[in-house]
């Protein structure tokens, strides 16, 4: 996976930018996600002069599908996603709820991703979904992808729902000011760290195509 392994803050040279990516894995153009991930992440860069941020929303990327090949070996947008995300320092990832769950298109994005993208990175997480119903998908889909990554997703997770826009919107004081907190943490997060927080090592996960198996061969 050379090329595109993660450097950390300190690698890169001790005082560089905190570099904050904010991902919206909605499908939909006019998206309430990537309105609520702008929210947060906007707050980051005005508030934080070292804040360097940009949002991607992931509907105007022509991502491949994930097929297993080596992350290094993906051309167009698809290299250009990964490298913005492995050189993150931090990141505010917003999905809808789409069946109980994230959105296709973000998990696509996480698969395509090389297994060290996230490493010790902090990740505050944005949901937006129609009803109550699915608001323990944080805790039981999105943090298990981010765990996968030995990130670190901030505990206040921000949920909003369809009545908290208004025409594509967010309108709702509440959840403006929890995205602004969560945005903070995520910095604070950075900020207090001189890189990446890592614990144990996790056991390596080889990542070969089925032809490399065998198994795509007839
Ligand atoms: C295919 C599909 C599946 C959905 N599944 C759920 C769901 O399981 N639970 C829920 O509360 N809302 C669900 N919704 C509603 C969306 O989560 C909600 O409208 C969301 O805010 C859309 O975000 P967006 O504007 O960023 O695309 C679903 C919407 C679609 C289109």
């Amino acid at each position: 996976m050379a090329g595109v392994r993660a450097r950390s803050r300190e690698e890169k040279g001790g005082l560089s930018p905190v570099k904050l990516i904010g991902i919206s894995g909605s499908p939909s153009s006019r998206s309430k996600t990537l309105a609520a991930v702008e929210t947060a992440v906007r707050h980051a860069a005005e508030r934080h002069p070292a804040v360097e941020a940009e949002v991607l929303s992931l509907v105007d990327y022509d991502l491949v599908f994930c097929d297993g090949r080596d992350p290094s070996l993906y051309e167009g947008d698809t290299r250009r996603v990964i490298d913005k995300v492995v050189e993150a320092d931090a990141l505010v990832v917003g999905t809808p709820i789409y069946r109980a769950t994230y959105t296709g298109i973000l998990k696509n994005l996480f698969d395509l991703l090389p297994n060290d993208a996230l490493l010790g990175k902090p990740v505050g997480l944005v949901a937006t979904a129609g009803s109550d119903h699915h608001y323990l998908a944080i805790e039981h889909e999105l943090k298990p992808l981010v765990g996968f990554f030995q990130a670190h997703a901030l505990p206040g997770a921000v949920y909003a729902k369809n009545e908290h826009f208004d025409g594509g919107e967010l309108v709702d004081r509440g959840v403006i000011r929890e995205l602004e907190k969560l945005a903070e943490a995520v910095v604070a997060f950075c900020e207090r760290q001189r890189g990446p927080l890592v614990g144990a090592s996790a056991p390596t996960i080889e990542r070969r195509t089925p032809f490399e198996t065998g198994e795509g061969e007839s």
